[in-house]
């Protein structure tokens, strides 16, 4: 396995959090905070209304700015929805799909969730696609079942090629804003299991490119443990990514 090969991506998710005038005071704070950040991807994920904005404010550094969602349709009559070449045309390179709020609270499915991640890819955008198990999913031995269910249906009909711009994000639901972290061992199992599948489906070089990231009360005092996985290549972080000096820590867990 060339663990080595793939650099890590910490990715903050912010969720319904903060206003334009708050994410470029964040911005313009967490740019110098990461200023010598090295060797890895940093990725910042605001709500819509800020991501120009956004944008525009991570100019010259390399942060790049994800959406949080997106739909499939490019245009149309879809009140409230926005789609990949809006986002692109605000500053975006990446965009979050899947979220278990989503699939909780806003009747995401597996279905729709494979009809995003096309449409993003088709547009130019990167998904970072979550799956994970609800805690009685876990509880009922359901943890390998539901994840193969997520990332066969997410990334279905793409091929090798389609689908290399991709990242997955395992955020067991339980971890979630609980300061419940996965201990590494489980987080590490899921990852293995993950990539596994997708070695079957989608072929090793894939399989072997493709970055995981570990979600779910991350913060600075457990990032390193997480990152220390063979299969864990980085973290989409909620809580802690609202503070700049957190989310920096994050990102420099190694020193
Ligand atoms: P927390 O880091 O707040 O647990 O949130 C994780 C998450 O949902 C990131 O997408």
């Amino acid at each position: 396995m060339a663990a080595t090969t793939r650099a890590p991506v910490l990715a903050g998710n912010w969720k319904m959090y903060k206003t334009m005038a708050e994410t470029v005071v964040y911005l313009n704070e967490f740019k110098i905070l990461t200023q010598y950040a090295e060797g890895c991807e940093i990725v910042i994920a605001p709500p819509f209304p800020a991501l120009a904005a956004a944008a525009e404010a991570v100019q010259g550094s390399k942060i790049r700015i994800a959406a949080q969602n997106l739909h499939w349709e490019k245009e149309g009559a879809f009140t409230g929805e926005v789609s990949a070449p809006m986002l692109r045309a605000a500053g975006c390179s990446d965009v979050i799909i899947g979220h278990s709020e989503r699939r909780q609270y806003f009747g995401e499915t597996d279905e729709t969730v494979n009809r995003r991640v096309r449409a993003a890819l088709e547009g130019g955008l990167r998904p970072i696609v979550c799956v994970g198990e609800t805690l009685a999913e876990r509880e009922a031995g359901q943890t390998t079942d539901v994840l193969l269910r997520q990332i066969d249906r997410a990334l279905a009909s793409l091929t090798p090629e389609s689908a290399s711009p991709i990242i997955v994000a395992y955020e067991p639901v339980w971890a979630i804003g609980t300061g419940r972290t996965a201990t590494p061992e489980i987080a590490e199992e899921a990852h293995q299991t993950l990539r596994d599948r997708v070695r079957k489906n989608l072929g090793a070089e894939t399989a072997e490119h493709l970055r995981i990231l570990y979600g779910g009360s991350v913060k600075p005092a457990n990032i390193q443990g997480l990152m220390a996985c063979p299969n864990i290549d980085g973290g989409l972080v909620g809580g802690a990514s609202l503070e700049p000096a957190l989310m920096a820590a994050i990102i420099h867990y190694q020193s």
